[in-house]
């Protein structure tokens, strides 16, 4: 059942971070000293990305807080936050560290709606769609300006790592434009895309909560590899929910995919299965002809597509990326926030089951 968490993804509310649509969103709070933590630390993420923004220039501030407000999981900055209990969690840049990712994670928002010319975002109008392409491209930029700055504050080693996570995470976007070369398999090709454009940032968190919070390096690896592959399972999930949600679930525009011709792994295992029968032959000769922009082709499309054995297949690869994270925690030392981190595992396999 898709509905019923992803219903209540929005973790920020008007006054600050909620804790009860983050223990929605399928975090194990059963530990008041970590439920305590958390809710410090991601309120000052609130207060501190809000300011990292504002600019001398109203409209500025205005448009970079568009998104910030609009809500968000926050998913990224809780990552940094329970890396960070591998060490201190309270420790004075784990902070700072956290609105580094969601402004970086922000800005790339700004750029890949206009990219995907997607008009809705975290239930609201997307930058692009409430103002123009020109103003969403420069906010993001403007946006990725100020996660430099903050990053400044944490050292060398932080601005070197927040710049290659980037420089990866745009590689994936590129590729994930210009497409498999001829030949490749389009299905690495794909896994390849979404390590760059989505595991990256989110192994980058959960290494800078463990770097910040003090953690030793192999729990810092140990964190970021777990960061990796859950960064895969998260975008695979938001793949399968672009087909199979409403978009007052997702707050965004389900089907986007499919209109901007982007070949997720579900229309990937579409295309390549050798099925016979009527619904499959139908799915694969739609989707063989480019982005699917007649309406009633696109819904005729995402209807076979939600019932189709592909979508199944998906959802055992989300599956199988949520376990290898899970594995990657087996480790680290048993504690509440090694718990929380395993039960995002579950949220996200749940979210698209
Ligand atoms: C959206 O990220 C882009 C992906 C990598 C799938 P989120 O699903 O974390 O978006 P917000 O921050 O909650 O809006
Ligand atoms: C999100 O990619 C942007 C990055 C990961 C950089 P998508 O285009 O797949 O995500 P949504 O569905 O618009 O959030
Ligand atoms: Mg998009
Ligand atoms: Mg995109």
């Amino acid at each position: 059942m898709v509905g019923c968490v992803v219903g209540s993804l929005s973790a920020v509310q008007p006054g600050g971070f909620d804790l009860g649509a983050l223990t929605a969103i399928g975090v194990e709070f059963a530990d008041p000293e970590l439920t305590s933590t958390i809710t410090t630390v991601l309120n000052r993420v609130e207060g501190e990305l809000l300011t990292a923004v504002t600019s001398a220039d109203p409209f500025v501030t205005e448009a970079a807080r568009h998104l910030a407000e609009a809500g968000g999981k926050r998913f990224r900055p809780l990552l940094v936050a329970l890396g960070a209990h591998f060490g201190d969690p309270m420790a004075s840049m784990v902070v700072p560290a956290a609105v580094v990712v969601e402004l970086t994670h922000l800005a790339t928002l700004y750029h890949d709606d206009v990219m995907d010319e997607a008009p809705v975002r975290r239930g609201a109008p997307s930058a692009n769609s409430r103002w123009t392409n020109s103003v969403a491209i420069l906010v993001g930029d403007y946006l990725f300006a100020r996660a430099a700055d903050v990053a400044a504050d944490l050292g060398a080693d932080a601005v070197r790592i927040q710049a290659r996570t980037f420089a990866r995470l745009v590689q994936g976007q590129i590729a994930e434009t210009v497409g498999p070369r001829d030949g490749a398999d389009p299905i690495t090709h794909y896994l390849r895309v979404i390590a760059e454009k989505t595991g990256s940032l989110i192994a980058t968190s959960a290494r800078f909560g463990a770097m910040f919070g003090g953690a030793n390096p192999e729990q810092v690896e140990r964190l970021a590899a777990y960061g990796e592959a859950i960064g895969v399972a998260f975008q695979l999930s938001d793949d399968l929910l672009d087909i199979a949600s409403e978009s007052y679930q997702s707050g965004k525009t389900p089907g986007t995919d499919l209109r901007e011709g982007v070949l997720t792994l579900p229309v990937l295992y579409a295309l390549a299965a050798d099925d016979a029968d009527a619904a499959s032959t139908r799915l694969r000769e739609i989707l063989s002809a480019g982005p699917i922009t007649d309406d009633a082709l696109h819904a005729e499309a995402l209807g076979l597509l939600r019932e189709s054995p592909a979508l199944k297949r998906a959802r055992e690869t989300v599956r199988s990326y949520a376990e290898n994270a899970r594995a990657r925690l087996a480790p680290l030392p048993q504690r509440p926030a090694r718990v929380a981190l395993e039960s995002l595992c579950d949220f996200i396999v749940d979210r698209t089951s």
